[in-house]
C-alpha cells in the first residue's frame, strides 16, 4: 500500500551540505517528497520528538546534537515506504550499515547518522503530525 513516513535529515548532513545527496537517493529509491522543510530545533523540541528515548543514557547526547544545527523535515511518500526508508538508509550505526546506503556513505557515527525514519506505521502517523499540518502536505 501506499504509505507516508516521517524523514529527518539531521544536522551533521546539513552542515556537509548533503541534502541534495540524500533527497537524490530517496527519490532514486522511488519515494516522493511530498513535504519539506528546513528548521533549527531547540533541545526542548528535539526532547519531545524523541520522547521514547528519554530514559536512555545517550539522551542528552542525541537532544543536544539534534539541536546543534539545522534540520530537515521530510515526508516521504510510495509503496512501503517506512521500510524502503529504513533500506535506503541502512542500520542505525554506520558500522553496520550496507554498502550504497545513505548512513554506510555519509554518517559519522552511531550518534550522528545523517538521517532519521520512522519505524512503524504508527509512529509515522504520531512523527508527521509532530511537524507537519495536513495543508502542508501535497502529494
Ligand atoms: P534515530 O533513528 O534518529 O533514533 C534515535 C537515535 O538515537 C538514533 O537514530 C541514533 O542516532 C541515536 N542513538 C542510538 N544509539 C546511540 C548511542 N549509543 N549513542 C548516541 N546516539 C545513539
Amino acid at each position: 500500500a501506499t504509505e507516508r513516513t516521517l524523514s529527518i535529515i539531521k544536522p551533521d548532513a546539513t552542515k556537509r551540505n548533503l541534502t541534495g545527496a540524500i533527497n537524490k537517493k530517496f527519490e532514486d529509491a522511488g519515494l516522493r517528497i511530498v513535504a519539506q522543510k528546513r528548521i533549527r530545533l531547540t533541545e526542548e523540541q528535539a526532547g519531545r520528538f524523541y520522547d521514547v528515548h528519554r530514559e536512555r543514557p545517550f539522551f542528552g547526547e542525541l537532544t543536544e546534537f539534534m539541536a546543534s544545527g539545522p534540520v530537515v523535515v521530510q515526508v516521504l511518500e510510495g509503496e512501503g515506504a517506512i521500510a524502503k526508508n529504513r533500506e535506503v538508509m541502512g542500520a542505525t550505526n554506520p558500522s553496520d550499515a550496507a554498502e550504497g546506503t545513505i548512513r554506510a556513505e555519509f554518517a559519522e557515527s552511531v550518534g550522528e547518522n545523517s538521517v532519521h525514519g520512522s519505524d512503524a506505521p504508527e509512529t509515522a502517523k504520531e512523527e508527521i503530525a509532530f511537524f507537519f499540518s495536513g495543508l502542508e502536505i501535497v502529494g
